[in-house]
């Protein structure tokens, strides 16, 4: 199997090292817009390929691949996830907050209907999304995601500063955003992606209520799933060791994309 991972960076290279190990996998093409980061990448992983970031290169290498994974950002969504769907190739998605975007899910949900490239969005960070998704099989009352993160995760925010809000000097958990869940995806794109994946997975992004904290104790990306409905009620919390690479990604998030791939590979799905 051959594997065409966009974005080399904290995910991408948890990816790349699970990748190399999966005895089924046996090419591994790495791009990135910032292309030294997937040469260094190239070196470090036997099966790697370096491929330029340029639009043929990285065509051709789509056309040579079974799976491609996107572990860069909702722009890349926006720009590669139609495109592969379109040549009937299956992608794994973690920038998972650009299917807020309607437009942009739609399509690609009608592109992986009729040319049958398959689209994984993996858990990630948050835990409770297999019950999430049995429940939402029947009606769903409530869906509440309360996520709590410290001041590390929450630099170069273009609302924050456009608020003076300063993460830095808060001396107490703040609620920096409530409400539904389309909204928060817009104003922090890079920290809250589970928003979406809870949105896609339950009633949408209009009725998923979400609450973002910043406490400036916490050391942990943690997240508070509840789902309410004739089936009962679940309280899945989940508390993260953030990456030292990126404090706003969870190691979580890296390891739902690797045990994702192992699924893919061995065509096995528990759990689900
Ligand atoms: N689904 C989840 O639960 C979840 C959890 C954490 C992170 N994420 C998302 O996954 C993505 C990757 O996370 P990460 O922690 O590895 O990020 P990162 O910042 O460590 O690495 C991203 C890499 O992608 C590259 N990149 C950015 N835009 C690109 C583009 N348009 N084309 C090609 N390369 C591009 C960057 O240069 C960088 O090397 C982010 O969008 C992040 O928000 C999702």
């Amino acid at each position: 199997m051959r594997l065409l991972i966009i974005g080399c960076g904290s995910i991408g290279n948890v990816l790349a090292t699970a990748a190399d190990s999966i005895e089924e996998i046996d090419r591994i093409y790495l791009t990135d817009k910032v292309e030294v980061k997937a040469k260094e990448k190239v070196n470090e992983h036997p099966k790697a390929i370096f491929v330029r970031f340029e639009d043929d290169a990285i065509m051709h290498a789509m056309d040579d691949v079974e799976l491609v994974v996107e572990a860069a950002s909702q722009e890349a969504v926006r720009k590669f996830a139609p495109i592969c769907l379109e040549r009937g190739r299956d992608i794994m998605v973690m920038s998972v907050g650009a299917f807020a975007d309607d437009d942009l899910r739609e399509r690609c949900y009608s592109l992986s209907k009729i040319k049958r490239g398959r689209l994984y969005i993996p858990s990630g960070a948050v835990c409770g999304t297999d019950g999430l998704r049995s429940a939402s099989s029947s009606q769903i009352d409530e869906v509440h995601l309360i996520t709590t993160k410290g001041p590390e995760s929450f630099k170069n925010i273009p609302y924050l500063s456009d608020n003076k809000i300063d993460v830095a000097h808060l001396t107490e958990p703040t609620v920096l955003y409530d409400g539904p869940a389309r909204k928060v995806l817009s104003l922090f794109p890079k920290n809250i992606n589970v928003a979406a994946t809870v949105s896609m997975l339950g009633v949408g992004f209009e009725k998923t209520k979400i609450t973002l904290v910043c406490d400036p104790q916490s050391r942990t990306n943690s997240h508070l799933l509840i789902v309410k409905g004739p089936f009962g009620e679940i309280r899945a919390e989940t508390r993260n060791t953030p990456f030292p690479s990126n404090p706003s990604t969870s190691y979580l998030a890296a390891l739902s994309a690797v045990a994702a791939l192992k699924s893919i590979v061995a065509n096995r799905w528990i759990g689900v």
